[in-house]
């Protein structure tokens, strides 16, 4: 979908469609307001008649409105304007784009950006719209033979603002969620795809796909010799129940100055999570699918960065594997020695996402990063704590906590701090190796987190469990792209640019 800005006459504008915010009870919002004088009231002798009050959601479809340039004019609810928040506002565009692709109407104009509720500016109102009507044009085809569920989909958006002066930094909003925008629908694409078919070598293929795309992205993949040479046993534990070898996929971008310390972003990309011979029940066992969702998001952001071509150095790293039962696998008591020389008694198989982590943690150190950020659907636990609307946001870090909430709220996509104090360590102690992999029924959460602040000494390091927000389960089944948008965020962050 391409997204444009505008300002001037609102009238005036040539559009198929005119999109309006209405309050609740029948309350026309300021941009409606010009509109109905132009028509000559013909929007109030409308709502008047009671077909649509402002509900939140609702939509009505208007042709042939005198006095105004567009084709169509669509009304959409808002709700009552003291109720409206950012969830609100950007469900009325929902609204709007799911409308619209049952009609054949291609491109459309909205005046929503002027309804951003208190405490949004004006990029954070345009970007919002520009993510939520391509959030809604995304559809998952990959093996449906249906390639075209949507016949005319939405192709074109228009933002329309009302002061010139704000042109250029709704301009820079609308690329920022154009960028963000194509990095949530990889994410999702990769999440949503079969584990049959989204394996450890397919992620790598893709990451490969990236770069021949990307003159600037250069990617690297190792095979399990290569992490065996590197001493890799916790990894390598974990891949080796499974008939599809482990990839350690690298990625990097070099947007910065040569020297510059990279971003490090590491993301869990287990591609089917049966648990191994702690074997998960059956019951959405298929919904560990996703466990690859952290590496997706990785996935994401790059393709973001690429986007935006950020000045800055980024590297993701995705250590990509299977979890199953077999024979050769993982069994409970197993002691593994991992990359950092540390050893791991393995007192749950399902605790691999982990062991996957640790070695990738400790190969980061040759990166000299500026920071680490791990992305993973790391615990149920989390899941249990947080419920699905904040990643678990864990990091000794006072400032880097700050800097990531910060990026998270603003991006509409949050993370929530929790404690990662030493207290939690010792549910780590093992009897017969250096720790163990799991930290027994209390703070589940807080405990996989300590076992990867082990292997994080050397450098800034935050860990995202996203084990609740990275899919929806239920009838709409399928991957978020989260955290893809706070990523971002801190990426533009830490690139000191507004680009
Ligand atoms: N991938 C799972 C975590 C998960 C479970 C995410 C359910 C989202 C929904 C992870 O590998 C896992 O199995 N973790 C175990 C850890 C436990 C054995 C300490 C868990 O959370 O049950
Ligand atoms: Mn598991
Ligand atoms: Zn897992």
């Amino acid at each position: 979908m391409e997204f444009k800005i505008k300002t001037g006459d609102l009238a005036r504008q040539k559009t198929p469609c005119l999109i309006l915010g209405i309050f609740d009870k029948r309350k026309l919002s300021g941009p409606a307001e010009t509109v109905d004088k132009a028509s000559y009231g013909h929007l109030s002798q409308v709502l008047a008649k009671g077909d649509m009050d402002g509900e939140k959601g609702r939509t009505l479809m208007l042709y042939g409105v005198p006095g105004v340039e567009a084709e169509r004019v669509l009304l959409v609810g808002c709700g009552k304007r003291k109720e409206l928040t950012r969830a609100v506002y950007n469900q009325a565009m929902a609204a709007a784009v799911t409308l619209l692709n049952q009609t054949r109407t291609g491109e459309a104009l909205s005046a929503l950006a002027e309804l951003a509720p208190e405490g949004m500016d004006k990029a954070q109102a345009v970007r919002d719209l520009v993510t939520t009507a391509a959030d809604q044009i995304y559809r998952y085809t990959a093996t449906k033979s249906e390639k075209r569920p949507v016949k005319h989909p939405l192709k074109g958006l228009t933002l329309w603002v009302s002061k010139k002066h704000d042109q250029e930094a709704a301009e820079r909003a609308a690329r920022q969620g154009a960028a963000i925008a194509a990095g949530v629908a990889l994410a999702k694409e990769l999440g949503d795809l079969p584990g049959n078919i989204c394996t450890p070598s397919y992620l790598a293929q893709r990451a490969q796909e990236l770069a021949s795309d990307h003159p600037r992205l250069k990617v690297e993949i190792l095979n399990e010799h290569d992490m065996q040479e590197l001493g890799m046993g916790a990894l390598l534990s974990v891949s080796r129940g499974s008939r599809q070898p482990a990839k350690l996929i690298v990625m990097r971008y070099e947007g910065g100055k040569q020297g510059d310390k990279p971003v490090v972003l590491v993301g869990k990309g287990l591609t089917f999570d049966a648990g191994g011979i702690s074997i998960k029940p059956a019951a959405e066992m298929d919904e560990m699918k996703f466990d690859m969702c952290g590496g997706a998001s990785v996935f994401g952001a790059i393709r973001a960065a690429l986007a935006l071509e950020l000045p800055l150095n980024l590297i993701g790293v995705v250590p990509a594997s299977e979890n199953l039962p077999d024979g050769e696998a993982n069994k409970p008591g197993d002691i593994v020695t991992s990359m950092s020389g540390q050893t791991i008694e393995i007192l749950n198989t399902d605790a691999e996402g982990r062991l996957i982590l640790c070695d990738t943690l400790t190969y980061c150190e040759r990166f000299e990063p500026a920071v680490v950020i791990d992305v993973a659907t790391l615990t149920g636990a989390c899941l249990v704590a947080l419920g699905k609307h904040p990643a678990g946001l864990f990091t000794a870090d006072d400032k880097l906590a700050a800097e990531i909430l910060a990026a998270g709220a603003y991006a509409g996509d949050r993370a929530w701090r929790m404690p990662l104090w030493e207290d939690y360590q010792t549910q780590l102690d093992s009897n017969f190796a250096d720790m163990a992999n799991i930290g027994g029924r209390d703070a589940g959460a807080i405990t996989a987190a300590c076992f990867l602040s082990r292997y994080t000494k050397k450098y800034p390091w935050a860990h995202l469990d996203i084990a609740g927000i990275a899919w929806r389960s239920g009838k709409e089944k399928g991957a978020t792209g989260r955290p893809v948008a706070l990523l971002t965020q801190f990426l533009l962050g830490r690139s000191g640019t507004t680009r």
